[in-house]
């Protein structure tokens, strides 16, 4: 496919976003209900506590951590029931619309079909809501029936329709970017149409911004399933947030998934705050409001809803103990598939009991704290250096000569342009390490460390120092309890 665009990090121009946004708009026949005028009006309208802006800043200055959970359903009563529930019953600081699989690959006449269907069961067949196919009115009507910020989580590399939507109707949050969602969810689209893809959504609250609505975007973390350590984690939300940037958003959310150690998500946190704005900079940026979201275990979960009830309580301690601005909760029924509305529900008070537990918790005082986020520091550098002096100081063109030659890396990705070279472990203490670096240009004596950990680990457990480290840690958690040597533990 020819794309008369340039690729690289720079703003789309003003012309060129016009055109761009009328194609766009003529996809579907719902695009044409989008009018930036009304739609700004309807954002100047809406009251300051349905802001996600507002409350995440709010968050930040209070030292508080928001929860949220992930939702929604295929018809829009029962959608809309759902998020009247998450927030009245679940008391959630921020109300969630995930879209099903139909819309996240922008196949809006089958989900249309799985609505008739749905609507004709009385119940969701789609893992989402198809907010495209209802489009912006009935939107609207969703946000008016909260009280709290909504946020967009559409797991796409292709965000253009439904964000003019969302944007449209009152959302003022919108998960998702160019680089992680790419390469955690599609196997054939490439990094840079995912960057491209993105540009625009940026480039379009932006747009708002332009006119008064600051709007909240959100990187996603990773969704592989599996363990990302922190410093690759953080090296994708520096890329993705430099990218959103150069379009002009100035209050970019970043996503981390739980390693589920405590230290070393408290170290986790702390180094992408720091890193972040070192990066922004770096590159010329002031006054960007980028806070930290930590997401509850994103791995394979215990089918056992008590093993799964500490996972969920134990991941709202880690999120208050790390300062992070919000976490995103899981259910009891996480291994079984989409929660029930009362589930969710739990889910959110659980983990927000959590978080009032350990509330006046800070781990700044305790060495191993501090030399762990010293560690992300001095792996993130010469990766992130690397990506920009291979694009000549253009994130976007580095990004993906990066990934070209495996520079930067991500295991596991389902991506046919990403290496997956990188392997991940965890240590003797139960830290994710490299176990292999595949092409990334980590510091040799950083790899020393690392190996030196796992090695530990595979003398401790008696077993052989190979790939078989790696693998069962991604499956470990999911195991049924009398499985994890939890008698061995103390020796
Ligand atoms: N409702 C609730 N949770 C959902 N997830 C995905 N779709 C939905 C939905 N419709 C959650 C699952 C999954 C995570 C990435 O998103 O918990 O593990």
């Amino acid at each position: 496919m020819s794309n008369p665009v340039q690729f690289n990090e720079k703003k789309i121009p003003e012309d060129l976003f016009h055109e761009m946004r009328k194609q766009n708009l003529l996809r579907w026949p719902t695009g044409k209900d989008v009018h930036f005028e009304d739609a700004v009006k309807r954002q100047k309208e809406l009251p300051n506590n349905k802001r996600l802006d507002l409350v995440m800043r709010r968050a930040v200055l209070e030292n508080r951590c928001l929860v949220q959970p992930r939702g929604g359903f295929g018809t829009f009563d029962q959608h809309k029931n759902l998020m009247k529930v998450i927030d009245e019953e679940g008391l959630a600081d921020i109300v969630p619309t995930t879209t099903d699989s139909y819309t996240r690959n922008e196949q809006f006449a089958l989900a249309q079909k799985g609505i008739e269907e749905s609507e004709k069961m009385g119940r969701s067949l789609l893992n989402g809501y198809p907010i495209v196919n209802y489009g912006v009115l009935k939107a609207s009507e969703l946000i008016d029936s909260i009280e709290k910020p909504a946020i967009m989580l559409t797991g796409t590399a292709m965000p253009k329709l439904t964000g003019e939507i969302s944007f449209a109707a009152g959302y003022t949050g919108y998960l998702g970017s160019g680089v992680a969602y790419t390469t955690s969810y599609i196997k054939e689209r490439a990094i840079e149409e995912g960057i491209r893809n993105y540009q625009y959504l940026d480039r379009l609250s932006a747009m708002y911004l332009e006119h008064g609505v600051e709007l909240h975007r959100r990187q996603p973390g990773f969704l592989t399933g599996t363990n990302i350590p922190p410093c690759i984690a953080i090296i994708v939300c520096i890329v993705d947030l430099l990218l959103a940037v150069e379009q002009g958003v100035k209050n970019y959310g970043l996503e981390m998934g739980e390693t589920l150690h405590l230290v070393q998500d408290a170290a986790a946190v702390k180094a992408c705050k720091e890193l972040c704005q070192e990066y922004l900079q770096l590159k010329g940026h002031k006054d960007i409001f980028t806070p930290v979201t930590l997401l509850h275990w994103m791995g394979a979960w215990p089918h056992d809803e008590a093993q799964a009830a500490a996972m969920v309580s134990y991941g709202g301690t880690l999120a208050a103990i790390s300062g992070a601005a919000s976490v995103t909760t899981k259910t009891l029924h996480e291994a079984f598939g989409i929660p029930t509305p009362k589930a969710n529900a739990e889910g959110l008070r659980m983990t927000r009991m959590a978080i009032y537990l350990a509330r006046n918790i800070r781990l700044d005082s305790m060495p191993e704290f501090q030399s762990e986020v010293d560690l992300i520091k001095r792996e993130v550098r010469p990766i992130m250096n690397k990506i920009l002096e291979m694009g000549d100081g253009d994130v976007a063109i580095g990004t993906v000569r990066a990934f070209e030659a495996g520079v930067l890396d991500i295991p596991w990705s389902p991506n046919k342009w990403v290496k997956s070279q990188v392997m991940p472990a965890r240590d003797v203490d139960g830290l994710l390490r490299i176990f292999d670096p595949g092409k990334m240009p980590f510091a040799k004596d950083v790899m020393e460390f690392h190996r030196e950990r796992l090695a530990l680990r595979a003398e401790k457990e008696n077993k052989p120092f190979d790939i078989d480290l790696a693998v069962s840690s991604v499956y470990e958690l999911s195991e049924p309890l009398k499985n994890l040597m939890t008698d061995k533990w103390f020796n």
